[in-house]
């Protein structure tokens, strides 16, 4: 195949999300961590993240902080077996991209050699020296600002940031050095709406709202909130569309139920034996014990 063959028209490109900030068309994302969740979101979102959200949603963890580079590759590898037509993004997790270029590098490089798109990582000007150094090598990063949960300690909780008027002059200035050292897009988490309008009206890439109201360019939500597949506290921003949990716990329990009554499995789920030798295995007698 020529390596100047045109993406698929349907194909999620990095200069296609440019482009649609331009044409005003809304960016859809949402996460997905394993082959089944990425076949249903790539059916209908424009970009998946592989997000570090893993580690509470599906794993277990409290937060995000115990998810390691060997967990994400592992997650992002089921989901890139699955040929997303989607931009796939890969979430780096806590201290993946803090160390040095050189490791920053190899872990990002390492998730595009697994079949990301681009790479997402979390802070503003302190992570500029890290976004400038994966943009140097080809590699396209995704920023994320306001509420971003591997600072939980530092924030105190999982709090809305940028609410004074320091904190959020502090964000818009981030914004923009981000832009600047390469970053093609940034998800804006946790912040009030007016904030977020001011930095997709000042930026020209796009931004990805989390919590962050109308006015960015796209939004995102965790594929298990928009389902309500899990039990527990749901943000205010999160709107389920499903009662996930309780249908998928009703229908497991009606197949319990028919087991445990002895009506499943029927005679359309079970296999037969020919009917020549059938009646030979009914009246079949274990052999005298030895
Ligand atoms: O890990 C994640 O799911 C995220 C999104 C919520 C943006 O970072």
């Amino acid at each position: 195949m020529s390596h100047m063959a045109e993406p698929s028209l349907d194909r999620t490109t990095v200069p296609a999300l440019q482009r649609w900030k331009e044409e005003a068309r809304r960016i859809v994302m949402t996460t997905a961590y394993d082959a089944v969740t990425a076949r249903i979101a790539d059916s209908v979102v424009d970009v998946i993240l592989v997000g570090d959200s893993v580690g509470n949603v599906c794993l277990g963890f409290e937060n995000t902080l115990p998810v390691s580079i060997a967990m994400m590759n592992h997650h992002l590898e089921a989901v890139a077996r699955t040929g997303p037509r989607a931009l796939l993004v890969a979430d780096m997790p806590f201290l993946s991209f803090h160390l040095s270029p050189e490791e920053t590098i190899r872990n990002a490089g390492g998730f595009l050699q697994r079949g990301a798109d681009a790479v997402k990582l979390e802070g503003g000007a302190k992570r500029i020296e890290m976004v400038r150094a994966l943009v140097d090598c080809e590699i396209p990063v995704m920023g994320h600002l306001g509420l971003t949960p591997q600072s939980v300690n530092v924030m105190g909780g999982f709090k809305v940031q940028g609410r004074k008027l320091d904190d959020a002059s502090r964000l818009l200035e981030d914004a923009h050095r981000l832009q600047e050292a390469g970053c093609f897009a940034l998800v804006l988490e946790g912040i009030p709406a007016e904030l977020a309008t001011r930095a997709t009206e000042t930026l020209t890439i796009p931004t990805i709202g989390i919590g962050a109201g109308p006015g960015c360019s796209g939004q995102v939500l965790v594929f298990h909130d928009v389902l309500s597949l899990t039990e527990g506290h749901r943000p205010k921003f999160v709107r389920a569309y499903l009662d996930g949990f309780q249908l998928l716990r009703e229908a497991l329990s009606r197949w319990a139920t028919d087991v445990r009554s002895g009506t499943f499995p029927a005679a359309q789920e079970s296999y037969r034996l020919p009917q020549e030798f059938a009646d030979t295995i009914a009246n079949w007698t274990p052999p005298s014990p030895t």
